[in-house]
């Protein structure tokens, strides 16, 4: 089959997995496929007037398969529009998948580099593949021709892919690359270009030896600007536990320093940047208004995904902007998710002391925002019905968000000062809960499934809690779904 014929079967395929979607935990505002498998966010950025986010998807099914690239636009980050599907495997070179990559504006064009991917053996078998890097265009932003490899592996390298694009101050091009060297050392390589077709010899970025020796794989690099510094971005591979740090089975770091178009030089070790569940291969873009913008793939490998009975299976973190301040790296939700709010109601300031307070009903699509100064209260927080409590525990120094649905127990910490008045900014979708602690200092993003009990409760144990500035606001759609 052509392209256009996979293409054309593609979309096929999920309209009628989108036409039989059990929507109980669809999300609401937050982008996911019409149907399908997602996983990783790809080709993040602005061009041509409009956000795009392609996505890792396949939509033939509810689990990982040969991987095709969804696509969606957006004017303000927080609307999106369904596209037809924007790469399918349908070549040689990415017979067994079109994997992850990104996308740049060039000459009045939209590219695409993404890995094309070969098992070499049997489908779905690791330690036997081939990986190229490859080229796509499109004059409309919606269809797009193939137009082959550009990079081929350095001899030896099995595992090499996730071709992330950006621009050096003097217009030319860089690429970051994921590696696995044939000992086993992670790397990121870095390339650069002229044209997008014509690559240097790779420079290594980062190896695992100078972080972590454990990383095997540095999957889905990201090399970008931030305020006057830079920061990488990757999810590693192989990493041991440490306390409440790098706990999850899949794993997102980052770390600030300088580029000078050749050599990063780190100023900071490499750290998570969301302590939660559901939260990896983060991409970022720049927005014309020179914000810088990540989402993420609101799942990860390894966990439970009870939505992959309801034709679906995966959704994107809400867009946030990075800042660089204090010596630390930020991320807020963008402004514009303001424009989702369709009420807002403001709660006079209370204290509790062995009791909760209903702060809301049924929060299915909600925002809350709240200082919570656990003064004296041994424990305190909020919860959501039976399935996730956030717990402010003074006696350890942590905040911890824990899902409580049978089967699906598993606590995520960050340290806080237990001493200090903290501020949660919190939304709450159909099945997903991100929680930005002391205005995007640390963040907890985690999948969660309730059932009917949807009650918003502030708390407190053993003590005295003070809670204020406490504002519910409702969040309406935000995804365009015109086949439902
Ligand atoms: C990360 C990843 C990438 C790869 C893609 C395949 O989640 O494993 O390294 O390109 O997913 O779907």
């Amino acid at each position: 089959m052509s392209h256009e014929e996979k293409l054309a079967a593609a979309n096929a395929a999920e309209n009628k997995l989108a036409a039989e979607l059990n929507l109980r935990w669809f999300p609401k505002y937050h982008l996911a496929a019409r149907g399908g498998w997602v996983n990783d966010p790809n080709g993040f950025c602005y061009a041509l007037g409009k956000y795009h986010l392609f996505y890792q998807h396949y939509p033939y099914g509810t689990a990982w398969g040969p991987m095709h690239w969804g696509h969606a636009v957006s004017e303000d980050l927080v609307h999106w529009q369904h596209l037809p599907e924007a790469l399918a495997p349908s070549e040689d070179y990415d017979r067994d998948g079109c994997f992850s990559g990104s996308a740049i504006e060039h000459e009045g064009k939209l590219y695409l580099l993404y890995t094309g991917h070969n098992f070499t053996e049997k489908f779905g078998d690791d330690d036997h593949m081939h990986q190229v890097q490859c080229l796509a265009v499109s004059e409309d932003g919606v269809n797009f021709n193939k137009l082959g490899v550009v990079i081929n592996p350095p001899e030896g390298f099995m595992h090499f892919r996730d071709p992330k694009v950006d621009r050096l101050p003097d217009g030319s091009f860089y690429m970051v690359l994921g590696a696995r060297t044939p000992d086993n050392e992670g790397r990121i390589l870095l390339y650069k270009s002229s044209d997008l077709v014509h690559w240097s010899e790779p420079e290594i970025l980062v190896s695992a030896k100078d972080n972590d020796v454990n990383c095997f794989m540095y999957e889905c690099p990201d090399l970008f600007k931030v305020g006057d510094k830079y920061a990488v971005a990757t999810s590693p591979m192989g990493l041991k536990p440490d306390g409440i740090e790098r706990n999850n089975p899949s794993i997102t770091q980052w770390m600030y320093g300088t580029f000078d178009g050749r050599t990063f030089k780190k100023e900071s070790e490499l750290t998570e940047i969301d302590a939660g569940l559901s939260f990896y291969a983060t991409q970022s873009c720049e927005a014309p208004d020179g914000r810088r913008i990540l989402s993420a793939w609101m799942n990860m490998w390894h966990v439970a995904q009870p939505e992959n009975t309801d034709g679906w299976n995966g959704a994107f973190t809400l867009p946030r902007e990075v800042t660089f301040e204090n010596g630390k790296l930020y991320q807020r939700p963008v402004r514009e998710v303001e424009k989702l709010v369709t009420a807002t109601e403001e709660i006079a300031d209370f204290t509790l002391a062995h009791g909760s307070k209903t702060l809301c009903a049924d929060a299915q699509a909600v925002r809350l925002q709240l200082a919570l100064d656990p003064a004296k209260a041994e424990q305190s927080g909020i919860s959501l019905g039976t399935s996730a409590v956030l717990t402010v525990d003074r006696q350890h120094g942590e905040l911890t968000l824990l899902r409580t649905d049978k089967g699906l127990y598993l606590p995520r910490s960050v340290k806080i000062d237990p001493a200090a008045k903290l501020t949660l900014d919190v939304f709450i979708d159909t099945s997903s809960i991100e929680v930005f602690v002391n205005d995007g200092e640390s963040v907890i993003t985690t999948r969660i499934f309730p059932q009917n009990d949807r009650q918003l409760l502030a708390f407190a144990s053993n003590g005295e809690a003070a809670f204020s500035s406490v504002k519910v606001s409702k969040l309406g759609n935000s995804i365009d779904r015109p086949c439902f």
